[in-house]
């Protein structure tokens, strides 16, 4: 660290734990594509490679962090990096589209993980702005893109399930149909809410948002659990269903966010609108 701090013991924040928790999914990501090319991709291997020594890196540098300085000196380098991870997944991305390479990466997952990449981006940038509140706006569209993800992880568990865990796969795409309900809901509110203030619509949306995601979460839980146990066969690594189990926890506590600073932005625009 090049900034000098006074401090002696490492610096805690919700914000520090929110980054450490993205550089963690920047490096699993990394790993994920790496295993997901053909062999014959050495270029593309090796690329994945690096990134996932510069985000163990990072990781390994944000536990040394001692002061406010030194952690928003961290944050404009974790952004370069961020940015760099974010073009190579649009890069692949595009390539898949293409048929250019072959392998075993689904391009929605590539997006996915591209889409990841630039909501971390978003994160940093409250970081740097100082700004971690929610907004009814900023509510409705974290909404939306966890609703989408949370579609996406269960038809990816879905399609790389074994076909023959036929009630497995049942469940995972019920929960895609269910989610996916669930964000073009979501949308619905963005547009009817926009530059307005939470209504009794979003907060009973809010509570069925909370009880699906728990829901998910607890399948997901259930299915690393068998995954790892060799239970149920599949092509998933126990990696990546803990990895998508995490991202089902992170969600959860933007809802217990939200549900928290919901009546306080209610408040707020009932005494600004007399
Ligand atoms: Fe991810
Ligand atoms: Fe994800």
């Amino acid at each position: 660290m090049d900034i000098f701090c006074h401090e002696v013991k490492p610096y805690e924040s919700p914000s520090l734990g929110r980054v450490q928790f993205w550089l963690r999914i920047m490096k699993e990501h990394s790993l994920f594509m790496k295993l997901g090319f053909a062999c014959s991709d050495v270029k593309l291997i090796r690329q994945a490679e690096e990134f996932y020594a510069i985000f163990e890196n990072l990781e390994k540098k944000s536990c040394m962090i001692q002061c406010e300085e030194q952690f928003l000196d961290f944050v404009c380098r974790v952004m370069v990096e961020v940015k760099n991870i974010f073009s190579f997944k649009r890069h692949v991305l595009h390539l898949l589209i293409e048929c250019k390479i072959g392998g075993y990466n689904y391009p929605l997952l590539i997006d996915h993980i591209s889409r990841e990449a630039m909501y971390f981006l978003k994160i940093l940038q409250k970081v740097q702005d100082g700004d971690m509140k929610y907004p009814v706006d900023a509510i409705v569209s974290d909404n939306v893109f966890w609703l989408r993800h949370m579609a996406d992880h269960a038809k990816f568990i879905a399609g790389l399930l074994d076909p023959s865990e036929r009630g497995f796969v049942d469940k995972a795409n019920a929960f895609a149909v269910q989610f996916e309900q669930l964000q073009v809901q979501a949308r619905d509110l963005d547009n009817m809410l926009w530059h307005f203030h939470p209504n009794h619509n979003l907060i009973q949306f809010e509570i069925a948002v909370m009880d699906a995601t728990v829901q998910i979460r607890n399948f997901k839980e259930a299915a690393r659990d068998l995954i790892q146990s060799c239970k149920v066969i599949s092509l998933i690594p126990p990696l990546l269903a803990d990895h998508v189990l995490r991202e089902a926890e992170y969600f959860l506590e933007v809802l217990e966010q939200i549900q928290h600073d919901l009546p306080k932005i209610n408040n707020n625009m009932v005494s600004c609108d007399y």
